[in-house]
């Protein structure tokens, strides 16, 4: 069989066979098949989708196309979290230390930001020598003793993912559910973990906008998950509002630490435990409410706070920032939005995305460097009750911001009736 004729098959909206897709990836992998053709071939997959079978055997040879990795001893009770992506959304930061404080260890490796969505890799790498490109018998050592690894991927992963990714961003081929979940999916089953979380993010700064389409993506995930023998969870959880008070690297960095030393409540903190639990649920057996609990604990007993000290030392980062997180110094305080009427007032995470970018805190194009000082302090939270004059939030940006002044006058309304925002949706 040709490659031309996997596409045409797929063009009349036939299925797929495994060994159709085999072929067509390891070519594809081998450098055999031309961009057109593999843009070809994404087109037809994203307007006629894809069955179960077929997302499986495509997420299968994605996963074969690259390295995997399995720390003996630790994977039989590790687990890994994957966030689909979100504004504001340092849910990683705060979950990893909770959990490795209860004796539930993680290996997680991550990635940098791209595009709106902020990335754990370039969060860390804001505190001073913070080292993300460890070996494998670093990972190994590290996992064991600590309890927790976050690093960046070194081996290479799900490859086929990396060339299909690369075009789908250009062809108009991202928004699609057995596209999203192979790729996805490919890259989590390469680490082998027993346990995987994901928040898949719904609203205006997710990919997925409506609930039916979040739940088709979060049972095809779990569905892939368990035909590989993984213990795994989806929870839909809301990103029409920036996820807690802070955007940015260094300010979610400072969040992350008052929100571990019980200063402040966030709604990342509220995200971080229910799916803690449901991690503690699926590896010790813990009952949700109980689990919820036992992270409170972590945070009023500091062993959460403890940890997180203790992972940024292992990792070679200077813990004096983690013990005063003064010490960070931000870019300059370039606008502070006011209220303009009492009320309640409203954000949209989507128009949070696009300040945050233009900020200089994300990049737009891979390998652009980002402004770890740069982000948005929220003073009022959206949903919070504001009188006229009300700072809503500071933006702290050494750009240009003649283009985020213009983005302000949209990204905030205040209502005169209260709304209430669902948190999380439903965890599948
Ligand atoms: N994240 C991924 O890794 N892949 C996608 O296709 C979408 C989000």
């Amino acid at each position: 069989m040709k490659i031309i004729d996997i596409i045409e098959l797929k063009r009349d909206g036939k299925m797929l066979s495994k060994e159709q897709i085999d072929l067509f990836i390891d070519e594809m992998v081998k450098g055999k098949v031309p961009d057109y053709q593999i843009s070809a071939f994404l087109m037809a997959s994203f307007i006629n989708g894809m069955n179960f079978d077929e997302t499986y055997y495509l997420t299968d040879a994605m996963l074969n196309s690259g390295e995997t990795l399995d720390i003996k001893e630790i994977s039989e009770n590790s687990y890994d979290k994957h966030s689909t992506g979100g504004i504001g959304d340092k849910v990683s930061l705060i979950l990893i230390p909770i959990l490795s404080a209860l004796g539930i260890p993680a290996l997680k490796m991550s990635g940098r930001a791209l595009g709106f969505t902020g990335g754990t890799i370039d969060k860390l790498e804001s505190i001073p020598g913070f080292k993300i490109d460890l070996s494998e018998a670093e990972i190994s050592s590290q996992v064991k003793s600590v309890g927790a690894v976050i690093c960046e991927a070194t081996k290479k992963f799900a490859i086929a993912d990396k060339i299909l990714y690369a075009l789908r961003d250009v062809t108009a081929t991202v928004e699609s559910i057995p596209l999203i979940a192979s790729s996805i999916m490919s890259k989590k089953l390469a680490i082998n973990n027993k346990a995987l979380i994901i928040d898949l993010k719904m609203g205006s700064g997710a990919f997925m906008k409506n609930i039916e389409d979040a739940r088709k993506l979060a049972h095809t995930m779990k569905d892939i998950a368990i035909r590989y023998n993984r213990l795994c969870k989806v929870a839909i959880t809301n990103m029409d509002a920036p996820l807690g008070y802070t955007i940015g690297n260094d300010l979610e960095i400072i969040e992350t630490i008052q929100i571990l030393k019980g200063e402040r409540k966030s709604k990342a903190l509220d995200i971080s435990a229910t799916l803690g639990a449901y991690v503690l649920k699926m590896l010790k057996g813990v009952e949700i409410e109980e689990g919820i609990r036992m992270i409170n604990e972590t945070i009023e007993n500091h062993t959460a706070y403890e940890k997180l000290i203790e992972i940024v030392k292992a990792q070679g980062g200077d813990i004096s920032y983690i013990k005063d997180e003064s010490k960070f110094s931000l870019s300059n305080k370039a606008l502070s939005i006011y209220a303009d009427s009492d009320g309640y007032v409203k954000y949209d995470a989507y128009k949070f995305g696009k300040i945050s970018l233009l900020s200089g805190c994300g990049r737009e194009k891979k390998n652009e460097k980002i402004d770890y000082g740069a982000g948005i302090l929220f003073n009022k939270m959206d949903g919070e009750y504001v009188k006229k004059g009300d700072i809503l939030y500071d933006i702290y940006c050494n750009k240009d911001i003649s283009e985020i002044k213009l983005l302000t006058q949209s990204a905030s309304r205040i209502l005169s009736e209260p709304f209430e925002r669902q948190l999380i949706y439903e965890v599948i």
